[in-house]
């Protein structure tokens, strides 16, 4: 897939991604930056907490819908999960597909990645377990796949809700030029009542604010940063008009910070935005869908239509 990216080539990434999000004039971060080690275990935490709704309701509706999902001719070839995230979840499919026999995950975090794959080679010793450490969003090359396998794309977590709408519709087209023949099982989440939202993305233990904030630690870290943490707030936001909650980090101060040797200056009040979630209707979900290539074939949702899980074949 993807070229596989080194972790001298990742480190160059990330400086030079995160000084030019920075000296822009609305200062922006890509979203994928939070997941180093502590961010991937820092999202695990909010998975866990009772505000934090997704991860538990696609679970269930997983849980309510994996018998069926076995039908897919993929359920007997290979999975590719994007993003290797929630072993629940993972191991919900492996358990529902006896017949599976390869299990594919791709993750832009390659010691997360190599913990994941360890762990489904321990436990399903009868699965062909290659990983693949890899930036998926990036255009897909050929995946090490033996191709008269059919395959079942699991892409979970409204991940797809992180990108911009035509960034979306890229992605979703790469994955299809990529695999045209397979289905793509793919959560999403749905817009709601705007203080459940808020609840879940600045919950009352502070760990959406600590996944926040993680990042100026990271980049104190890797980037010879010297951000104040203390100086910095979480935010999250609403944004009703685009549908989405961003999170952001608000500069309680007039300040400079030094970063990689360059000087940031920051006003008070001034925001770097660092996550968009996306959250769709049926109607502009099944857009993007098109757009990228897909149609819907499927759609199971939880009592409360708080979330959606869509089966897409190549249109
Ligand atoms: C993993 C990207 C789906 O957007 O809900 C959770 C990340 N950010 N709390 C989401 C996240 C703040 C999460 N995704």
């Amino acid at each position: 897939m993807t070229k596989h990216v080194s972790p001298e080539a990742q480190a160059d990434l990330f400086r030079d991604d995160i000084l030019a999000g920075l000296l822009k004039d609305r200062k922006v971060v890509s979203s994928k930056w939070l997941y180093d080690d502590v961010g991937s275990h820092l999202f695990e935490a909010i998975t866990e907490l009772d505000a934090y709704y997704p991860t538990r309701t696609e679970i269930s509706i997983l849980e309510r819908n994996a018998k069926k999902y076995r039908r897919l001719p993929g359920a007997r070839g290979a999975m590719v999960e994007l993003g290797s995230g929630s072993s629940r979840k993972t191991d919900l499919l492996l358990d529902a597909f006896p017949d599976l026999s390869v299990y594919m995950p791709i993750d832009i975090s390659a010691n997360h990645l190599k913990a994941a794959a360890e762990r489904v080679r321990r436990a399903y010793p009868s699965l062909a377990v290659i990983p693949v450490a890899a930036d998926f969003t990036q255009p897909f090359g050929q995946l090490p796949l033996l191709p008269e396998l059919p395959v079942l794309i699991f892409f979970p977590g409204s991940t797809i809700g992180n990108f911009e709408k035509s960034e979306a519709a890229a992605l979703l087209s790469n994955i299809r030029s990529a695999m045209p023949e397979a289905s793509l099982i793919i959560g999403v989440d749905r817009p709601k009542d705007a203080q459940v939202l808020q609840d879940a993305y600045d919950d009352p233990a502070g760990i959406t604010a600590a996944f926040n904030q993680n990042l100026l630690q990271r980049i104190n870290r890797e980037l010879d940063g010297t951000f104040d943490l203390a100086a910095f707030a979480h935010k999250a936001v609403w944004n009703v008009s685009e549908s989405r909650i961003e999170m952001h980090l608000e500069s309680k101060a007039q300040q400079t910070v030094t970063i990689a040797g360059e000087t940031v200056a920051f006003a008070k009040g001034e925001t770097i935005h660092t996550e968009n979630s996306h959250k769709y209707s049926e109607d502009a979900f099944e857009g993007i869908a098109h757009e990228g290539g897909w149609q819907i074939t499927d759609v199971d949702s939880d009592e409360n239509n708080w979330f959606s899980v869509y089966t897409l074949q190549a249109a």
